[in-house]
């Protein structure tokens, strides 16, 4: 008779036909830097996420690396903000300054530099409003300027957040004419138009002033539409391509790993974090347990890679029991 439960019977057989697992190399962990000073404060809705100034910032940064960590995301919220976002292409931008600080005194730390405009320009918008919406190639132009300054601060990765077409082939060529062509591109291929950014945007300021992002993120509804995305960006020549939101998209990531050879990353977004931190505050689920099977789950679906605000949590779980 079959009888799958053979290979249930203990732990230690159970162990030997586990098909995945997580491990602190997977992940990648967001963090928030604000300009200004003494400040660290905690995100309402992102219960252990903390937006923090450059000066305060090492005490997270201590944690994240003697946690082994290898991999941060960085996220800048400026002082101010204007039509272009202009301060994404300044020398002593927030990034800027954050990419200087964390290369120099964490240098083992790998830094992902996500590059968008929505955090900086006064209509929350991810790149430059013409009429009632975003141009692209005029935005292109400008990711160009905010990439070489952040490659120029020392950052080690690139993530276009954006959604503008033709984003990973126009970056790729700015990064290889001025002696970057060793620096990865993450792209972020399939990007849906989702509601599980909400917490993301109150802890950046980023939400549109009006409108919605419909005309540049993906449709929740689409599956082929994030083939062809994907598509796109691998010819353009992405180095990993990614899909976001995770655990509702998981149809995506295995659709992506099916179909591409290269590395698939997901990013396991706000939304997804706070809704799993308020049902554990409740007792209604148990928290730990629900966010190692979801991050599984990602793994299971194909993401090699994992963007997490959990992943010092998983760290800790990963840690205790070796
Ligand atoms: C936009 C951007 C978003 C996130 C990071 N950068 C989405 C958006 O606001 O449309 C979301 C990340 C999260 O929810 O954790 N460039
Ligand atoms: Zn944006």
């Amino acid at each position: 008779m079959n009888r799958s439960r053979r290979l249930r019977a203990s732990k230690m057989i159970r162990s030997m036909v586990s098909e995945n697992k997580l491990a602190v190399e997977d992940f990648i962990y967001p963090i928030f830097i604000e300009e200004g000073e003494n400040i660290k404060e905690e995100i309402s809705s992102m219960p252990g996420i903390f937006r923090y100034s450059l000066d305060t910032i090492s005490e997270e940064l201590e944690e994240v690396v003697s946690l082994g960590i290898k991999s941060v995301l960085l996220f800048g919220v400026p002082a101010s903000k204007d039509a272009e976002g202009t301060q994404t292409w300044s020398d002593d931008g927030i990034m800027q300054k954050s990419i200087r600080y964390i290369k120099k005194n964490y240098p083992s730390l790998y830094v992902v530099s996500d590059v968008c405009f929505c955090e900086y320009t006064d209509h929350g918008h991810c790149g430059i409003l013409c009429d009632d919406t975003v141009d692209n190639d005029a935005t292109l132009l400008n990711l160009n300027k905010q990439t070489l300054s952040h490659l120029k601060a020392g950052g080690d990765m690139i993530a276009p957040s954006g959604m503008m077409d033709g984003t990973i082939a126009s970056l790729r060529k700015a990064m290889d004419s001025n002696g970057y062509e060793n620096i990865p591109l993450m792209a972020y291929s399939v990007k849906y138009c989702s509601a599980y950014y909400g917490p993301f945007r109150d802890a950046v300021d980023s939400a549109p002033s009006s409108g919605d992002r419909k005309t540049y993120q993906m449709d929740p509804a689409n599956r082929s539409e994030a083939l062809v995305k994907a598509e796109y960006d691998n010819m353009e020549g992405a180095d990993i391509l990614m899909v976001k939101p995770a655990l509702s998209y998981l149809d995506i990531i295995r659709d992506l790993k099916n179909n591409f050879d290269k590395p698939i990353a997901c990013y396991n977004v706000s939304g997804e974090y706070s809704m799993i931190k308020a049902a554990a505050e409740k007792g209604w689920v148990d928290g730990e347990k629900i966010m190692m099977e979801s991050l599984l789950s990602m793994k299971r679906a194909g993401a090699s890679i994992i963007i997490s605000y959990f992943a010092k949590e998983v760290a800790k779980i990963l840690r205790d029991i070796k």
